[in-house]
C-alpha cells in the first residue's frame, strides 16, 4: 500500500481497541520469566556449547602474537577462534569497527578471540590462558584536545545556514554565547548482547537480541561473506536496546564463527564489564550556542555548533538538528563537527542528536529568557514558529505552545520564584524548571502478513521487534480493530527474519510504521474475507467477530472455513515527508530540591506534556515517556562514562561505576498526551513517543536546579561538587 496522500476516515478511527489503555499482552510471559530471551533459548537447538569473548587490552595498536595453545588444551575446551583462523571477514555497512580484531586493534575491548567450551566456566577459565601480546600505538582520547581538528559531518549529520548569522548576532540587543558539555553515555540496557548460533550445512540461524532483524541478517551475511538468504535471525524478546541493538555486535558474529569452528551450536553473552567498551555508546559533545534577541525577547539570530569524536569513518553525534526546527529567527547557523577519537565506536543512543542537543539548547534558552527578563515559558511561546525556519515547509502538526501552556497550568508554574535561589523549605532550596521537547517522526517502509483461520483467530507475522516498548500489544490492537475481533482472537509473532520486513524498532518510528504495515496487510485480509463470504469489501463492516453488509451478517471465521486466508502487504511512504515536517513536540516541567548545606539534588516532581499524533495505547506510551524521562534525569544528574585518557577506555564499565537512576531517584511523574491525530503520518495517524520523553527533560532538570541555587552548571552531569561552592550563603 502506497501512502502518499493524507489518510481519510478508516476503520482505525473507530477506536474500539486502538487508543485504549491496554495491558501488555506479553506481560504475563515477562513477569513469569517465561518470555524466551536469546541466551535462555535452551530449547531451540540441542548440544549448545558456550563461548567466552576476550576483549583487547589496548585501545589502539596491533596484536604482535596470540598464543592459544594452553587455552586449547584446557579442560572442556572445544576450540578457540581468532582473526588468524576465522577466515576473511567483511565489515557490515552498519559497523564502524570490526567485530573481531586482528592484527589491528581499533578500540579497547574490541573482541580478539572467542574460546568455546562445554561449560561457561570452562570457557571463561580457558580464556584466561590465552596470551595476547600487543604493540601499543598512540591514540587520541580527549575530545577537547582534538576538537579543533573536527571536520563537518556528512549527510543528515551536517548543518544548515539561513540568512546572515554573524550580522544578525552582532546587531542583536541581547546576546548569549555559551558552551555546554555532555559526556559519553552508555545504553546500559538490562539484557546484555547475547546470541546462539547454529549451522545446518551452509545455513546459519542466530537467536539474538536485536532491534532491526533485516539489518542484522544483512550485517551477519556481510561480515561472514555469505548470502543473506542463508542467514535466519530470530529476536522475539529484547531486554532493552536504546539504539545499542540497532546493529549486530561481537556476540552474533563470534557465536557464528565459534559454531562453525567446533561443529556445534554456540551461545555467547557479553559479560557486563565488556558491554561498555565492546559495544557502542553515545559520543560526548561540546556544544557552543549563540543566541541574539531583540529587547522584547524575539530571537533574530541563533547558532548551534556541536563537536564530538568517533573512530575513523564514524559519524558525529548530530546534536544541532533540533535547533534547525524549534525556534524562529531569520539568521541561523548550525554545524556538527567530528574529530577522530580512538575510543569505542560512537553510535545511536535513544534520540541520538536531540537528547544531548536539547540538554544544551534548552539551557541556553533558559539563560536567554532570564537575560530578556521574561518567564521561560513565555519566552519560548514568543519564539514559536509554525513553519520550518528558513524554509516554506509547514509542520504536519505542531502543538508546542499548547504543550507549554497546559504543562505550566497543570504543574503550578505560577509558584516558581522568578529570582533564582529565592525559595527555601527548611534545609532545601526549591526550584522549578521547564524545557521544550522535539523529536522527529521518521517514516520507514513496513510489512506484515496476517492469517485468518477457521476458529476466527487472526495471526500477525512481521519481523518487527518489541524492545520492551509494547509492539506486541499495539500490533494486536491494530489487527483487532481492523478485523473486528477482540484481543483474545489475535496472535502476534515478531522478530523472525522469515516474516515480512518491518520498520523495526528505532528512531521512535516503530509504533507508527509497524502498525501501519499491519493495517495495510489487514486491508487485504478484509478484502479476501469479504470475498470469501460473498460480500463487497468496500461495503463490509468488521465488527464483533462478524462481517456485516447492511442487515446481512456472517461470521468472520466462516471466511476461512475451506482454508486459511493469508494476506501480506507493506506500507510504503512517499511524498508527504517532503511536503510536511513531521515532528513530535512536548514540554517538561521539573521541581528540584537542592540541599542548602550539601548541594545534594533531589528531583521531586516531573511532568511531560506530549503532542505526538494519535496515541495507540496510552498505557504503554506513558511507560515509554516516563522511561525516557528517567534516562534523561540520569543524564542530567548521574550518567558519565569516565575516559581514561592515558589508555583510552571507559573506566566505569559496569553498573556499579556507571550510575543510572534507581527507583528512589525517580519522583512522581505525570504524562499528559494532547489530543492529536496526524493524518499525514500514516493511516494510523500516529507518530511515536519512544524517544520524545528523553528529549528536553535533562535541561528541565538543569533549569530547575539553577532556579533553586542560582548556580548555572553547563557541564553534565550536574553533580554536587559543581555547584557547592556557589550555593547561597547560609544564614
Ligand atoms: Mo534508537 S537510538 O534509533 O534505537
Amino acid at each position: 500500500m502506497k501512502f502518499d496522500t493524507p489518510a481519510g476516515k478508516n476503520p482505525i478511527d473507530q477506536l474500539k481497541v486502538v487508543g485504549k489503555p491496554t495491558d501488555r499482552i506479553d506481560g504475563p510471559l515477562k513477569v513469569t520469566g517465561t518470555a524466551p530471551y536469546a541466551y535462555e533459548r535452551h530449547d531451540v537447538v540441542p548440544n549448545q556449547a558456550y563461548g567466552y569473548v576476550i576483549g583487547s587490552g589496548v585501545a589502539k595498536g596491533k596484536i604482535s602474537a596470540i598464543n592459544t595453545r594452553a587455552a586449547s588444551a584446557a579442560p572442556g575446551v572445544l576450540g578457540v577462534v581468532t582473526a588468524q583462523n576465522a577466515g576473511p571477514l567483511g565489515l557490515s555497512f552498519f559497523n564502524t569497527a570490526k567485530l573481531l580484531a586482528g592484527p589491528d586493534i581499533q578500540h579497547y575491548h574490541q573482541a580478539v578471540a572467542i574460546v568455546i567450551a562445554e561449560t561457561f566456566e570452562q570457557a571463561r577459565a580457558a580464556a584466561s590462558l590465552v596470551q595476547v601480546k600487543y604493540v601499543r600505538a598512540k591514540g587520541a582520547y580527549n575530545l577537547e584536545a582534538v576538537r579543533d581538528q573536527g571536520v563537518p559531518g556528512t549527510g543528515r549529520h551536517t548543518g544548515t545556514k539561513f540568512g546572515d548569522f554573524d550580522n544578525g548576532f552582532a546587531a542583536a540587543d541581547l546576546k548569549l554565547d555559551q558552551t555546554y558539555h555532555v559526556p559519553d553515555h552508555a545504553h546500559a540496557m538490562m539484557e546484555p548482547f547475547a546470541s546462539i548460533a547454529a549451522w545446518e550445512g551452509d545455513k546459519l540461524t542466530v537467536w539474538t537480541s536485536n532491534q532491526m532483524i533485516a539489518w542484522a541478517q544483512q550485517s551477519i551475511a556481510q561480515t561472514l561473506n555469505i548470502p543473506a538468504e542463508n542467514v535466519r535471525v530470530e529476536s522475539p524478546y529484547i531486554g532493552g536496546g536504546f539504539g545499542g541493538k540497532l546493529f549486530i555486535r561481537a556476540d552474533a558474529v563470534l557465536a557464528a564463527l565459534g559454531a562453525k569452528a567446533v561443529g556445534r551450536p554456540v551461545k555467547v553473552a557479553l559479560t557486563r564489564p565488556m558491554m561498555f567498551n565492546n559495544s557502542t555508546h553515545r559520543p560526548a559533545t561540546t556544544q557552543r550556542i549563540r543566541v541574539g534577541a531583540a529587547k522584547d525577547g524575539r530571537i533574530g539570530a541563533i547558532a548551534h555548533e556541536g563537536w564530538s569524536g568517533n573512530l575513523p569513518k564514524g559519524d558525529p553525534e548530530g546534536c544541532v538538528s533540533q535547533t534547525e526546527l524549534l525556534y524562529a529567527g531569520a539568521d541561523r547557523f548550525t554545524q556538527n563537527y567530528v574529530s577522530v577519537l580512538d575510543l569505542p565506536e560512537g553510535n545511536a543512543m535513544r534520540a541520538p542528536g536531540e537528547a544531548p542537543g536539547l540538554m544544551a539548547l534548552e539551557v541556553a534558552i533558559d539563560e536567554m529568557a532570564e537575560a530578556a527578563g521574561l518567564d521561560p515559558v513565555e519566552f519560548r511561546i514568543r519564539n514559536d514558529t509554525q513553519t520550518v525556519p528558513g524554509k516554506d515547509k509547514p509542520f504536519s502538526q505542531r502543538q508546542f505552545v499548547e504543550c507549554l501552556r497546559l504543562g505550566a497550568e497543570r504543574f503550578g508554574w505560577d509558584k516558581r520564584g522568578a529570582k533564582p535561589a529565592s525559595r527555601r523549605e527548611g534545609a532545601w532550596l526549591v526550584g522549578l524548571g521547564v524545557a521544550g521537547a522535539i523529536r522527529g517522526a521518521p517514516l520507514m517502509k513496513s510489512g506484515a502478513r496476517v492469517r485468518l483461520n477457521s476458529a476466527g483467530v487472526v495471526t500477525v507475522e512481521t519481523d518487527m521487534t518489541d524492545i520492551g516498548t509494547g509492539s506486541y500489544t499495539i500490533i494486536a490492537q491494530t489487527a483487532a480493530e481492523m478485523m473486528g475481533v477482540g484481543l483474545d482472537k489475535v496472535v502476534v509473532r515478531l522478530g523472525d527474519s522469515t516474516f515480512p520486513v518491518s520498520a523495526g524498532s528505532g528512531g521512535q518510528w516503530g509504533a507508527n510504521c509497524s502498525t501501519a504495515g499491519v493495517y495495510a496487510a489487514c486491508v487485504k485480509l478484509r478484502e479476501a474475507a469479504a470475498q470469501a463470504l460473498g460480500f463487497n469489501a468496500n461495503d463490509a463492516e468488521f465488527v464483533g467477530g462478524e462481517v456485516r453488509v447492511g442487515r446481512r451478517k456472517k461470521k468472520l471465521a466462516d471466511a476461512a472455513k475451506q482454508s486459511e486466508l493469508v494476506a501480506e502487504d507493506s506500507i510504503e511512504f512517499s511524498g508527504l515527508q517532503d511536503k510536511y515536517e513531521m515532528q513530535t513536540f512536548g514540554s517538561h516541567f521539573v521541581e528540584a530540591h537542592v540541599h542548602a548545606y550539601t548541594g545534594e539534588i533531589r528531583v521531586k516532581r516531573m511532568l511531560a506534556v506530549c503532542a505526538a499524533g494519535r496515541i495507540l495505547n496510552p498505557k504503554s506510551a506513558r511507560s515509554q515517556v516516563i522511561g525516557g524521562m528517567t534516562m534523561g534525569l540520569g543524564a542530567a544528574l548521574m550518567e558519565e562514562l569516565v575516559v581514561d585518557e592515558r589508555y583510552g577506555f571507559f573506566v566505569n564499565h559496569d553498573l556499579a561505576g556507571y550510575e543510572v537512576p534507581v527507583h528512589a531517584d525517580i519522583p512522581h511523574t505525570d504524562v499528559i498526551f494532547l489530543d492529536e491525530v496526524d493524518p499525514t503520518a500514516s493511516p494510523m495517524k500516529a507518530k511515536g513517543v519512544g524517544e520524545l520523553g528523553i528529549c528536553g527533560i535533562g535541561a528541565a532538570v538543569a533549569n530547575a536546579v539553577y532556579n533553586a541555587t542560582g548556580v548555572r552548571v553547563r557541564q553534565y552531569p550536574i553533580t554536587l561538587e559543581k555547584h557547592l561552592a556557589g550555593l547561597p550563603e547560609l544564614a
